[in-house]
């Protein structure tokens, strides 16, 4: 069955893990199953012997599991069960391959139709292209997930599928423009980014569910969105939606952001302070202009812990470890073979001026 082990080696299965997922896959009819990845040609291009996963990103996905556990316990204050319901914090999980199992079981639901009518197309949009995006991705790709262009969010919001997620890649490109005539030109970028603006308020972010940010910020670049945008975003959507049957509604399309880059008073202008692992969301209430320490009440679900990797701590070890083990010889061998290493030869000159 390839379609529940998308890309993955059964080596990260621990054997419990194993045994319960064949339960579960002996419950499921078969005709199910091939409902489970939207697109055929990918599903046969997983086969049965998945190629490598991208593991070494492992540590970079943790808040992306977060966000979707978050997403559950903020669907439920809106008054809706879904099955983000059944996704926990990432260190919750023994590792992350159990952590995967729980985000590919909410994925099998999603695909059997169990999402709320009312709550309308999920879109997730994230920023960036490098590690923490791709990590992230790592984690949304085990949903049934649909790729689209940034500009191709709205259509999908409003009539997409629901027995799938929608997800889009942000780069500069697709919302960073010069004030003055309205084009992007990456080297002029690099050297005057104060010359530019962004467009992602208006052109994405009223059509995204949760964003998932992996920007990698500097103060003089524009920022993705400011208290005023968070204020504008917080209206109540036009019903243009074919969603509009169901109760309740949603407040508003923008429920989550996961600010994973993490920089207050960045890339996201009212992130007013890191969250924590210990008490991981708040609600930030862009009229009031405060955070509320719940899942609960007016505003914008943020998550934003500043030592993601620390909840997924075998797969940092193992990653940030392999990263700096090359230079353990340098940087921390003093002696070998009776010799000072050249780092540290300066200390038989300290000793010679005794
Ligand atoms: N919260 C945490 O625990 C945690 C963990 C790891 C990294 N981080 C932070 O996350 C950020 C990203 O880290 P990374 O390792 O992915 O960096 P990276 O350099 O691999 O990726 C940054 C990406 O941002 C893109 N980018 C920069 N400005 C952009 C813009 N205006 N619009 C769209 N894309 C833009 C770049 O093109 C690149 O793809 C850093 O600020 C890092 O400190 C936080």
């Amino acid at each position: 069955m390839p379609f529940l082990t998308p890309g993955h080696p059964p080596r990260v299965f621990s054997s419990l893990s194993v045994q319960m997922h064949s339960q579960l896959l002996a419950a499921i009819p078969e005709q199910d199953l091939h409902r489970w990845h939207p697109n055929p040609a990918a599903e046969s291009s997983l086969g049965d012997c998945p190629g490598p996963l991208n593991e070494s990103l492992f540590p970079f996905s943790s808040g992306m599991i977060n966000i979707l556990h978050g997403l559950g316990l903020r669907f439920l204050a809106l008054g809706h069960h879904t099955p983000f319901m059944h996704i926990g914090m990432a260190h919750n999980y023994r590792n992350v391959s159990q952590a995967i199992q729980a985000v590919r079981d909410c994925g099998y639901e999603i695909s059997m139709g169990l999402m709320p009518k009312s709550i309308g197309p999920l879109t997730f949009c994230f920023t960036g292209t490098g590690n923490v995006s791709k990590g992230a991705q790592d984690i949304i790709n085990e949903l049934p997930v649909e790729y689209v262009e940034p500009h191709e969010l709205k259509d999908v919001s409003e009539t997409g599928d629901m027995t799938k997620v929608y997800a889009t890649v942000l780069s500069r490109h697709h919302h960073l423009v010069r004030k003055s005539d309205g084009i992007y030109d990456p080297i002029e970028y690099e050297i005057h980014p104060e010359l530019y603006t962004s467009h992602f308020r208006t052109s994405v972010a009223p059509y995204t569910t949760c964003l998932i940010n992996g920007i990698y910020w500097d103060p003089h670049t524009p920022r993705l969105l400011r208290r005023l945008d968070a204020q504008m975003l917080m209206r109540p959507q036009k019903s243009s939606s074919a969603y509009n049957e169901g109760s309740p509604k949603l407040p508003h399309k923008l429920l989550a952001i996961c600010d994973i880059s993490a920089d207050t008073g960045g890339s996201i202008e009212f992130m007013n302070e890191c969250t924590t692992i210990d008490k991981p969301f708040c609600i930030y209430d862009a009229d009031q202009h405060i955070d509320h320490d719940s899942v609960e009440g007016n505003g914008i679900l943020m998550c934003s812990i500043d030592n993601l990797p620390a909840q997924l701590p075998i797969e940092a070890t193992e990653y940030f470890g392999d990263r700096l083990f090359p230079y353990i010889w340098e940087m921390a061998v003093i002696a070998s073979n009776g010799k000072l290493t050249p780092k540290f030869e300066y200390i038989e000159k300290l000793r010679e001026r005794r």
